[in-house]
């Protein structure tokens, strides 16, 4: 069969029975990913499915640290990606070294990393957390321990707000699409559209203003802060009809298929993740015809990377 004439759905799902495989994708994969997908999910979502699933291949659909994060809680298991430059800005935002350096300064505090970091931080982390459950974690942590939180500044800055905690100290890394939604273009759109139910992933540059609008009554509607996967379960349990989305325009798929009968107002139409749009339905189905690429971390920073995703999905 001429590369031309694949029906690629057909193939994939074909490949998948064959080698026992199956595909998770994050809520930011473009529509044809998510539906051919078996799981779409958020972070958390997708680490727990990667620990439950029981087939031996496992084709991640999101960014390098996310296969990565698969790989290390099922190391038995092969975790595909299929294509290598699925990166992360946020996750490049801090390397070992720096992360050694922090940790000499601050010999008292204990590391909480957010996922979106690579396995060598995780190794040198006590605890991860996810945006679904960065303030469960850091509240299960004693109140007079002091906490290195990284790498996200808009998701640290959000957690001390809502655990209240004044020893937290914080990477200054960013997300370059969250960083780009701003105060600015969140006023406008609750300018334009009075009903809309308001939701915000923490990564967002707004998401200090928002809280601190809120805590003023300056934003008179609802407004929730929310994982993507808190997202999607907001969008169907909520009585209101339209809603603005501040986070990765990927998101809204999902969203409208789930709730047809609602509207869903991306914050900015070019926010939009270049790294989780690198996967692609022909390159799902190159993985899992030759099994690339394989994402497999040393065995020695994978024993070490398990310890704080293992504590994080014990608290949350
Ligand atoms: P979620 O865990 O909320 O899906 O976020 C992951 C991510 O990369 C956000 O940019
Ligand atoms: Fe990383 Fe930002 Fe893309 Fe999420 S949206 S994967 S944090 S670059």
């Amino acid at each position: 069969m001429s590369v031309l004439n694949v029906d690629y759905a057909k193939e994939i799902q074909r490949l998948k029975k064959e080698k026992k495989a199956v595909i998770l994708a994050h809520n930011y994969q473009i529509s044809q990913i998510q539906d051919i997908a078996d799981f779409v999910g958020d972070s958390l979502k997708l680490s727990k499915m990667a620990a439950e699933t029981n087939a031996s291949i496992i084709v991640f659909c999101g960014v390098h640290f996310m296969a990565e994060t698969a790989s290390i809680i099922s190391p038995e298991k092969k975790v595909l990606i299929p294509d290598l430059d699925a990166g992360c800005s946020l996750a490049s935002s801090i390397n070992p070294e720096e992360l050694m350096e922090w940790k000499r300064q601050n010999p008292k505090a204990v590391v909480v990393s957010y996922v979106n970091t690579s396995a060598e931080i995780k190794a040198l982390s006590d605890y991860c957390c996810t945006s679904s459950n960065a303030a469960k974690i850091v509240q299960s942590i004693p109140k007079e321990q002091p906490i290195l939180f990284l790498p996200d500044m808009f998701l640290g800055a959000y957690v001390a707000e809502v655990t209240k905690r004044t020893n937290i100290k914080i990477w200054p890394g960013e997300c370059h699409v969250h960083a780009g939604i701003r105060a600015e273009d969140i006023n406008a759109m609750l300018k334009s559209y009075k009903n809309a139910e308001f939701l915000v992933h923490p990564e967002c540059s707004c998401t200090s203003s928002t809280l601190y609008h809120i805590s003023k009554g300056d934003i008179n509607r609802d407004t929730k802060i929310l994982s993507t996967e808190g997202m999607m379960k907001e969008a169907r349990i909520s009585h209101n009809s339209q809603f603005i989305v501040a986070t990765e325009t990927g998101m809204l798929y999902r969203m409208k298929v789930e709730n047809p009968e609602k509207e869903f107002i991306p914050i900015k139409n070019d926010a939009v993740c270049k790294y989780m749009k690198k996967i692609t339905v022909e390159k799902v189905y190159n993985s899992l015809v030759s099994e690339s690429y394989e994402v497999k971390v040393p065995k020695g920073i994978a024993e070490k990377a398990r310890v704080p995703i293992q504590r994080m999905l014990n608290i949350a």
